[in-house]
Formats: structure tokens, C-alpha cells, sequence
């Protein structure tokens, strides 16, 4: 299969499409919580930022959307706009019905060039994914909730690891249209993107940490963070990162350049001796 083909189109739309779920946020299984749990669920700083982050993505990939000529492509990245407003649902029923302390911010206005925000978007995706694969697996493993809620979240873990299949193949199909389809080139511009990812992210952390964030460090996170380590954290997201990603068509493209990275920066710490 060359990328950038129709073939190539067709697989990476219509795997999205096929594997698009039908349910609203009030028909998944919430647990019932105790109050420890609610505490700890309360606990949790970034609700807020989830659920505007959400917002925001149904807004960018919804727009965009409008924009895109190409019928299948249209309608995938519509059901991805689609998806990703169903997530801010899905936080804010969750917000409700735990009483969760998050308020809804104004969107921010949309950029005149909606297609350099949707790929900014993408990349944040990946990143965050990376990332989240790690911390999800660690929180998990870790019983800071009861299982039954890690499985509600399973479901938004894997319409974002869609997303960013989705993503990663339409991204080099549009470079190949554009004559950029050669690897090294498109790892080029991966690399630019991801550096503006990581400066955002580095950003939202920090006015995280000015806020509630130590709070939750000092107090109810200990059980998560006991043991915690960058090392551990690398690990996980490497080894989630590849159990979720070989679940794909094998010929769809997947984000490389974290994972190749990652084992890089995993290797190099293995060979530093550990306390
Ligand atoms: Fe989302
Ligand atoms: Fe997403």
C-alpha cells in the first residue's frame, strides 16, 4: 500500500468510521463511588483542563471538518469532531454526577488558519497519548480507583488512540499530496510539531502546578505516586503505547517518532545505575 494513494485513504477512513462506537455518556457503566473514592476522584486537578481541552477539540475538528473538500475525509473527520464533543459531554456528566469541582471556561475564538490548528491539535494528541498511556496504566495498576472506572476511561483511551492513528495517516496522505511524502522529510515536520506540543504542554502543566497541583501531590496522590519514577513512567508508555497500537490494521502508519525516542531515552537510563 503507498501511502498518499486512494487505497491508502480508504483504509485509514474507513477503519475509523468502522470502529466508531454508538453510546451517550449516561449509558456507560459508572460505578457507584464511596465517599474515599469521590474524595480522591475530587482530588484530581485536571478535570477542569479535560473537559476544556475537549471543548475545544469538538470545536477545532468540527470546523475543520467544514473545510475539507474530499467527501470521506469529511465525513471521518467530522465523526472525529463528533467524538471529541462527546468527550466534553462525557466529562461533564461525570463532573455532575460525582460533584466534581470544575466550571466551564469560555472557548477561546477559533484561529483564522484552521487547518495549522487542527494539525497542532494532532500532534498535542499524540503526545498526550503517549503520555497518558503511561500514567493511565500506572494509576490503574495502582487502585487509586476501582477498576469498573478505569474501564469507563478505557473507552476515551481508545477513541483518542484512534484519533491519532486517524491523525498520523491522514497527516502523511496530505504530505504525499503535497510531495513531501519521503519519510525523513515528514519526520522533519513531525519534529517541529512535536516541539510546539511539548512547549504547550509545558505551559499548561506549569499553570497547573501554580494552582492546584501540589495540593494534590501532597495529599491524596501519594498512592499513586509511591514508587513513581520517570524510568517506570517511560516504561509504561512504551510498553501500552505497543499493545494498543498493534490492535490496528497492521498496514496503517503509526506514530513513530516518541515511541523511537522513548526506547532511545529507555535504553540510555537502563545503563544508569538506579538507587
Ligand atoms: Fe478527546
Ligand atoms: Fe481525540
Amino acid at each position: 500500500m503507498k501511502v498518499g494513494s486512494q487505497v491508502h485513504k480508504e483504509l485509514f477512513c474507513r477503519d475509523f468510521i468502522d470502529t466508531h462506537q454508538r453510546f451517550e455518556p449516561n449509558q456507560l457503566p459508572w460505578p457507584k463511588l464511596d465517599d474515599k473514592d469521590i474524595e480522591r476522584l475530587r482530588a484530581v486537578p485536571f478535570w477542569q483542563e479535560v473537559f476544556h481541552t475537549e471543548r475545544r477539540a469538538g470545536a477545532i475538528v468540527g470546523a475543520f471538518a467544514e473545510t475539507v473538500h474530499d467527501p470521506l475525509l469529511r465525513e471521518t473527520i467530522d465523526l472525529q469532531g463528533f467524538e471529541e464533543a462527546r468527550h466534553a459531554r462525557l466529562i461533564r456528566f461525570m463532573i455532575d454526577q460525582y460533584g466534581l469541582d470544575a466550571t466551564e471556561r469560555p472557548l477561546e475564538p477559533l484561529p483564522d488558519d484552521i487547518e495549522t490548528a487542527f494539525i497542532d491539535f494532532g500532534y498535542g494528541e499524540c503526545l498526550d497519548a503517549f503520555l497518558g498511556f503511561g500514567v493511565f496504566k500506572i494509576a490503574r495498576d495502582s487502585g487509586f480507583l476501582p477498576d469498573a472506572m478505569f474501564s469507563v476511561f478505557d473507552i476515551l483511551m481508545l477513541e483518542e488512540t484512534r484519533h491519532i492513528v486517524f491523525f498520523v495517516n491522514w497527516m502523511a496522505y496530505r504530505e504525499a499530496l503535497h510531495g513531501r511524502g519521503f519519510a525523513p522529510l515528514r519526520a522533519v515536520t513531525a519534529a517541529k510539531y512535536y516541539g510546539r506540543a511539548v512547549q504547550r504542554l509545558v505551559g499548561t502543566i506549569r499553570t497547573g502546578a501554580e494552582g492546584d497541583g501540589q495540593e494534590f501531590s501532597a495529599t491524596q496522590a501519594n498512592i499513586f505516586l509511591e514508587g513513581f519514577s520517570i524510568k517506570k513512567l517511560l516504561a509504561n508508555c512504551l510498553t501500552e503505547n505497543k499493545r494498543r497500537m498493534s490492535q490496528f490494521d497492521q498496514r496503517l502508519l503509526r506514530p513513530q517518532l516518541l515511541p523511537t525516542l522513548g526506547r532511545l531515552v529507555f535504553s540510555g537510563m537502563k545503563l544508569w545505575p538506579s538507587r
